[in-house]
């Protein structure tokens, strides 16, 4: 059975490789490399004990999808990563990300929609801004996107709704994804953030490991259990995991209709410094911090109620976030070595 990963060599779709590999499927990677390096690609093989079909390209060239497509006509499955994902960017450059994130989309909801092949997208809880109530449920309403990142999350869901409305036979899932953290447990495969990295995790591993003198804890003042920020942090694998009961449940028809909506995450709420202190405890690590001002755009609280994807699919995280803190250290050292 083929399935097709868009952006496979990225962070979250390098994990997703190995376990639909794993799971007996074969795997059709393309990946314009814009945020990756191709060694992931021998990652994925050192894990699996096989090397993926791989092809350097751009989701957005339509001759060369046409190309693949045609080339492998059994396709079974598309889970669609490839995308520029930083906030910051895409505030700068926001034609380069509505080009690239809704072009892409695009290109591959032709395919998908022609051909009735099984959709998944990578959505984000950021969809829903700041919202009122926690934990926060997918029927919640979303609010305007800050920036225009978040808005090609939130506009690429509502073209994949459209399309499940005027092709009947076309089923999506569109996962909202809460925080990945973590890498693969054997350190062959993690994220390899593109210049400073702006998200949590990867600025603390780095900052422990020498590259900065310190972690600056964005906003002390909030209105939470201790000042800082709160988020839903989920290991990769589990968030992998998560991808591939969606394609069970697609392949399956288990879907009550066409276009679903699930949230990925944990369902706990951890704060930046509980984390801090929580990634102390599970590598023995100190970690150099100061409370710094908050950063612009953040949202105070985002933590998911994980029940629908459970009910439904019967998946929920099983990693704590120290497993996913120890293998996030353990990939940093790793990549310094
Ligand atoms: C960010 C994006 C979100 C995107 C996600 C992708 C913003 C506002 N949001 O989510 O749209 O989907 O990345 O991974 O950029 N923090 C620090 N110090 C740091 C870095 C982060 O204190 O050096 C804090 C932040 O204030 C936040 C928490 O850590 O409270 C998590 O931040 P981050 O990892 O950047 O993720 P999000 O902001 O949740």
């Amino acid at each position: 059975m083929e399935i097709l990963v868009t952006g496979g060599l990225g962070y979250i779709g390098s994990h997703v490789a190995t376990l639909l590999i794993e799971a007996g499927m074969e795997v059709l990677i393309i990946d314009n490399l814009a945020n990756t390096r191709i060694e992931v690609l021998d990652g994925i093989e050192s894990i699996t004990g096989k090397r993926p079909y791989f092809k350097e390209m751009d989701v957005c060239d339509s001759e060369g999808m046409a190309q693949l497509v045609a080339e492998h006509p059994n396709l079974k499955g598309v889970i669609h990563f490839a995308a520029h994902k930083s906030v910051n960017e895409s505030i700068a450059q926001p034609i380069e990300y509505y080009e690239n994130n809704l072009g892409g989309l695009n290109q591959l909801l032709k395919i998908s929609t022609q051909q009735s092949i099984p959709f998944i997208f990578s959505s984000s809880c950021t969809v829903y801004g700041q919202a009122e109530k926690m934990p926060i449920r997918e029927d919640d309403p979303l609010k305007k996107a800050i920036s225009p990142y978040g808005n090609t999350k939130r506009i690429g869901e509502e073209i994949i709704q459209d399309c499940c409305k005027a092709f009947e036979n076309f089923n999506a899932v569109l996962l909202r994804y809460f925080n990945p953290i973590g890498a693969h447990e054997s350190a062959k495969i993690g994220e390899y953030p593109r210049g400073v990295p702006q998200n949590l995790v990867p600025f603390l591993t780095q900052t422990v490991i020498g590259k900065y003198s310190k972690l600056r804890v964005f906003g002390s003042d909030y209105p939470t259990k201790d000042g800082t920020c709160i988020r839903d942090y989920i290991h990769v694998m589990d968030l992998a995991q998560a991808h591939i009961a969606s394609l069970n449940y697609l392949l399956n028809k288990q879907n009550s209709e066409n276009c679903e909506v699930f949230n990925v995450g944990t369902g706990k709420g951890v704060s930046v410094l509980e984390l801090i202190y929580l990634f102390e405890k599970a590598t023995g690590e100190k970690v150099p911090y100061v409370l710094s001002n908050p950063r612009e755009g953040d949202t105070i609280e985002a933590y998911a109620d994980a029940t629908k994807i459970k009910e439904k699919m019967g998946w929920q995280a099983k990693y704590s976030i120290e497993e996913a803190l120890q293998s996030a250290w353990k990939w940093e050292v790793k990549l310094k070595g």
